[in-house]
């Protein structure tokens, strides 16, 4: 149990979850590739528009396939954000290629497209970028620029199920996109995650890595009489368990994502007053995008600001928390990766951002109670 009254995250569930797993064990399927995991693979298919999903047991497992995909090998670049989760930059790794790290926009929270295309060289094989809190702000700019360079574009898109730009929902802009239901995000399922493919060329090959390198789906389709070692390839699939579980969530989604925008909007216009008079910044998020309420941060003036609201709202019960840790500059980033250009904005976010609970046991008066910590906590004379 959390020592917090109100915990940052707090895993619940929704709908069907029991039903589901008893249903999938008196079924006699608990492995990968069951009735579960293709009613959970269809729909995320319909909600994103894209020809194939692939469950996985994570979203960093879907990084490894979408970078194997790629092709990505010895000196390869990746350019990323360097504020991001450690996954997308050790899958790049693992085979032999570099991350190469560049600035976010401070304001989205995303990749710079600016600071992207200066990064480009003749190394330079593909781009992954992040929905930061589901904003998929610069995504039609990175489209562009991986058109014109021909470059491979793989949407991280972990905060992001659920989420549009211009109408269109993330995870269908790139050739491939991840997706994360780790217990954290919006739809979950303990650990989770999916691979989307958008680009038909990539199909069969992604079907044959997920399963240990093999032909195995093809075998199950009856395409051929035996399955055999094909190519690389791992054990990537979720087992018909997080399955089950995944696809009472995923039927909720609509709900899950109006509740979690409910709680955003609350955050936000009462913390108006607190910008107004300059104690914080809230999101500021462009009219294009179609959030899904998966974050509410704000940004403070500096890093002894962030731990002096920490430890306030701490003292109140109520756990806030900052985020990434910039990969750049830590010991393994050091080692294996490089950056272009200025990372001013990534150092300064990194050190400024906290973010507030946010789930689906939160009430509003939870909310509220947030909300007046911080202002208690921000209003004390030694706080600066
Ligand atoms: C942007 C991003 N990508 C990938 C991941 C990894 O997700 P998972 O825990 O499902 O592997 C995270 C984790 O929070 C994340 O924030």
């Amino acid at each position: 149990m959390s020592d917090y009254s109100i915990p940052f995250n707090r895993p619940i569930t929704v709908g069907r979850e029991y039903e589901n797993i008893a249903e999938a064990v008196r079924g006699g399927v608990l492995s990968a590739g069951g009735p579960f995991s293709a009613r959970c693979e269809r729909l995320l298919e319909a909600m994103v528009g894209s020809p194939r999903a692939i469950l996985t047991h994570t979203c960093t497992d879907a990084l490894e396939m979408a970078v194997l995909l790629a092709g990505i090998g010895p000196g390869d670049e990746v350019i990323m954000p360097s504020f991001t989760f450690v996954s997308a930059a050790t899958a790049v790794v693992l085979r032999g290629g570099v991350p190469v790290f560049v600035d976010i926009n401070p304001v989205s929270l995303n990749l710079d497209p600016a600071a992207v295309e200066g990064a480009i060289t003749d190394a330079t094989k593909a781009i992954i970028t992040v929905h930061y809190a589901s904003v998929g702000t610069g995504i039609d700019r990175l489209v562009t620029l991986c058109q014109r360079h021909g470059l491979i574009l793989i949407e991280d898109a972990a905060h992001a199920v659920g989420a549009t730009f211009e109408g269109q929902p993330l995870g269908s802009f790139g050739q491939m996109a991840t997706l994360s239901f780790h217990e954290t995000k919006n739809v979950i399922s303990g650990e989770g995650g999916a691979l989307l493919i958008n680009d038909p060329e990539l199909i069969a090959r992604a079907e044959v890595i997920s399963d240990k390198g093999t032909d195995r789906a093809r075998f199950e389709r009856g395409e051929t009489q035996k399955y055999v070692w094909q190519d690389v390839g791992s054990s990537f699939r979720a087992s018909e368990l997080t399955s089950a579980f995944l696809l009472a969530q995923l039927e909720e989604q609509d709900a899950i994502v109006a509740r979690r925008r409910e709680l955003w909007a609350r955050y936000h216009i009462a913390l108006e007053s607190h910008e107004i008079r300059g104690g914080l910044l809230r999101p500021n998020i462009s009219q294009s995008c179609g959030t899904n309420g998966h974050i509410y941060y704000v940004l403070l003036s500096d890093e002894d600001k962030r731990r002096t609201l920490i430890d306030g709202l701490k003292a109140q019960g109520i756990h806030a928390v900052f985020h990434y840790v910039p990969l750049h500059d830590s010991p393994a980033g050091r080692r294996y990766s490089r950056t272009a250009g200025s990372m001013a904005h990534t150092v300064s976010i990194a050190s400024r951002i906290l973010r507030l609970p946010m789930h689906l046991g939160l009430t509003n008066v939870a909310v509220d109670r947030v909300v007046t910590a911080l202002g208690e906590t921000l209003g004390k004379p030694s706080d600066g």
